[in-house]
């Protein structure tokens, strides 16, 4: 190999480490790379050879782990040839399409370093920056917040409701309570004026870098579940956990923590779960949400190969217009040359379609099927009474499982285009 590769190299190595620390907010991508023909495959090797490993233990301490496509996620792969292709009009003579090295590396330090980069003492500061909120109206400041671990008063407060049951929302990485994706979710379930809307603000958790988030998942989500024991013990009763993104992972440490202090979690609605950390090459050490976490576990996927979880999590599995990156009305929402998403448009329709299922219940009728192939091809199972379709909402009142399809339309609010529901 030619020396002025390795040059070349190193010096991606250098921009890249540099770029890593000058970010205190690293931005994440999933952790799937398209290379779109052998030959560029070959180059990548070359380019991330053995010589980058001594960068690599220089910066790092550890020689640098490179992805690589795993087997079972070719769609993945095909899904972001198409789009470069078609959007970006890729050709043979484009760059070579190389890992996503600023995540790769990211990811690879947080692996490197025990499953943590975070110590105690980041996490003391953090946690007492954590509330939980009780939505009571629909402003921004119609809320009353306790910090998270001591967080069962709410039930005393004049606010809440106790003829109404618990419904908790956590939002993702880099998000907040006064974003408007927060905003909607919660308004719909303010609106819906049946339940105790508790929101879990860890925006002082989510502000820095995504590893640390992810580190700092299990602190918040044993302080919420404590709370939410509290709340229990004092009479309060739990309608479900719902979350975006890594709040969607996050419903499953809730779940599992409430488990350990005897209590369930009845009803999961994660929405695109994230992917980064939580699949793949450099998954181990957080702890992906799952069936049995909580009594049922939905999972509704919009951004497949983007942010959102590629796996099947729940008993029941929605997948909107495929669940793939890149959603009708998410125009911009591609690819760059380096394969990484752009935008997160697909990856918050998740949540929009949520809210609007909370606002109304029939809106999102979905068919039970084996395959997306099999939903447009009209194969999919009757669910034994009938051509009966399930609406994504209100099944946690329901129990089904298997996956779910539905097509949708392009603008917000969002529409089911399937058939209605009976
Ligand atoms: C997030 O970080 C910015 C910049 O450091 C800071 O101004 C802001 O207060 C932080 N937000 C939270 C919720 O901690
Ligand atoms: C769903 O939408 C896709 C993309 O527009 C289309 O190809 C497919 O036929 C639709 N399927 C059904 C069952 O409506």
């Amino acid at each position: 190999m030619a020396a002025k590769t390795v040059l070349a190299a190193v010096a991606v190595l250098a921009a890249v480490t540099a770029a890593v620390k000058a970010a205190a907010v690293t931005t994440t991508e999933s952790d799937v790379v398209v290379v779109d023909d052998p030959e560029a495959l070959d180059a990548v090797d070359d380019v991330v050879a053995v010589d980058d490993d001594d960068a690599a233990m220089a910066m790092f301490g550890r020689p640098l782990e490179r992805w690589r496509p795993p087997l079972g996620e070719p769609e993945c792969r095909m899904h972001r040839l198409g789009h470069l292709n078609s959007v970006l009009g890729v050709t043979a003579d484009s760059p070579v399409q190389r890992p996503l090295l600023e995540l790769d590396l990211a990811l690879a330090r947080a692996s490197g370093q025990g499953c943590s980069v975070l110590d105690g003492a980041a996490a003391k500061l953090v946690m007492p920056r954590v509330k939980l909120r009780l939505y009571y109206g629909l402003g921004e400041n119609d809320n009353v917040a306790a910090p998270v671990g001591s967080a069962s008063s709410l039930v005393s407060d004049p606010h809440f409701n106790r003829n109404r049951c618990l419904a908790v929302y956590a939002f993702g990485y880099t998000s907040f309570p006064n974003n408007i994706y927060t905003r909607d979710a919660i308004t719909a379930l303010v609106q819906a004026n049946q339940y105790n809307v508790l929101l879990v603000d860890w925006s002082a958790a989510t502000n820095f870098s995504y590893e640390l988030s992810v580190d700092l998942i299990d602190h918040v989500a044993s302080a919420v579940a404590q709370d939410l024991k509290g709340m229990l013990d004092d009479g309060a009763s739990l309608c479900f956990v719902s979350g975006h993104s890594l709040g969607g992972q996050m419903t499953g440490y809730i779940s599992r923590h409430l488990k350990a202090l005897g209590d369930t979690v009845p009803c999961v609605i994660a929405l695109d779960p994230a992917a980064p950390l939580f699949e793949g090459k450099y998954y181990g050490c957080a702890q992906r949400l799952a069936r049995g976490d909580a009594d049922r576990v939905i999972v509704l996927h919009s951004d497949i190969c983007g942010l959102g979880s590629l796996i099947s999590q729940g008993d029941a599995d929605f997948y909107p217009n495929s669940g793939y990156h890149g959603q009708p009305g998410c125009p911009g929402d591609h690819y760059d040359r380096l394969g990484t998403p752009i935008g997160s448009c697909s990856h918050v329709r998740a949540v929009s379609i949520f809210a609007a299922a909370v606002r109304n219940g029939m809106a999102f009728p979905a068919r039970r099927c084996d395959s997306w192939e099999d939903f447009n091809e009209g194969f999919c199972d009757d669910d034994g009474d009938g051509d009966s379709p399930v609406l994504f909402f209100p099944q946690c009142s329901q129990r089904i499982s298997g996956s779910f399809f539905m097509n949708t339309t392009g603008s917000v609010p969002l529409q089911s285009t399937n058939p209605p529901a009976g």
